[in-house]
């Protein structure tokens, strides 16, 4: 990993086995830095907007995840102009949903939010329900999405760990430099323990955390020269030991199916139905991986072979 940007220059402000932020001391001088923080410091997204209707965090929730805000941005716009409750978009084709997508990556995303819609639609009457079990059983809605949007849309008190979270909680209160790959008993345990009592105190948190593991605390070369924990940030406080689990996974695109998937499917954004294989062919130079991978776009619903030498958009 390179440098942080700024070495440990004194042992951090309390002895190991009693980092400050743990749950023994009421985690209070941590969390009361991080809510200023990030009252200061938070960006001005259009998810946290007050405003913002339940539906509107959903679907910034399913597309922020594994894509940059700067991506995310212009489509989540668009489609709330466009599908501004879930019943429009239970309305439209699924296939629309896809297009609409755009380069945001991931696309099953777009076919698992057309699916949450018309759950939302027959199940809930429209409205999108503020339990996290009930969020859970949507399409597409793992245990992130439940608990984010049960908090941020609805206040409710809920563990948000997402990658920045639990990034920013191993290092400032574990000690380490990443978390495993899963979400630990552990780490879960931590982090219900560190949690502010009250629903909106707890959302405060949960998003504030996000951000300074956003802009901050970020996974290579973390900036702790502006951080307003790092006095009390027990890896630093440590000298920065590096990880010692497995290697993580790399984030290199070029060559792999996923990009060989964003060509294909590209191409059925962009032109009129159906497509012939023809055109599909000329956008990836590999034949076999270039089968494959369309056969992955059949197969998982987000293309329609529409006859012999045809396909579309779903
Ligand atoms: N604000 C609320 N949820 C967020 C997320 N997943 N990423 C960035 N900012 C957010």
């Amino acid at each position: 990993m390179p440098a942080p940007d700024r070495p440990p220059d004194r042992p951090p402000g309390s002895p190991p086995g009693s980092p400050p932020g743990r749950p023994s001391d009421g985690c209070c001088e941590l969390r009361k830095r991080l809510l200023q923080w990030y009252d200061e410091h938070a960006r001005d997204l259009p998810w946290r907007d007050p405003s913002a209707s339940p539906w509107a965090v959903l679907v910034s929730e399913l597309m922020l995840q594994q894509t940059p805000v700067s991506r995310v941005l212009p489509v989540y716009e668009q489609w709330l102009t466009r599908w501004p409750t879930p019943a429009a978009l239970a309305a439209a084709p699924a296939g629309d949903a896809v297009r609409a997508w755009g380069r945001l990556g991931y696309p099953r995303r777009a076919l698992r939010l057309h699916a949450a819609a018309t759950a939302i639609l027959d199940e809930h009457g429209g409205d999108v329900p503020d339990s996290y079990e009930d969020l859970l059983a949507l399409p597409g809605v793992g245990d992130y999405t439940a608990a984010a949007v049960a908090s941020f849309a609805y206040r409710r008190r809920h563990v948000v760990l997402d990658t920045n979270v639990r990034r920013v909680l191993a290092r400032a209160v574990r000690g380490v430099e990443f978390p495993a790959t899963a979400v630990t008993r552990a780490e879960r345990d931590l982090a219900t323990a560190m949690l502010p009592p009250d629903g909106p105190t707890a959302a405060a948190w949960a998003v504030a955390t996000m951000e300074l593991g956003a802009l901050v605390c970020v996974a290579a070369t973390p900036r702790c020269s502006t951080c307003p924990v790092s006095d009390l940030c027990v890896w630093r406080g440590a000298g920065y030991p590096p990880h010692d689990g497995p290697a993580r996974r790399g984030q290199s695109y070029d060559g792999t199916d996923r990009q060989c998937r964003g060509r294909l499917l590209g191409v059925l954004r962009e032109h009129p139905d159906p497509v012939p294989r023809s055109v599909l062919d000329a956008v990836w130079p590999v034949a076999d991986q270039r089968d494959r991978c369309l056969q992955w776009l059949v197969d998982d619903g987000l293309v329609a072979r529409v006859s012999d030498n045809g396909y579309a958009l779903p």
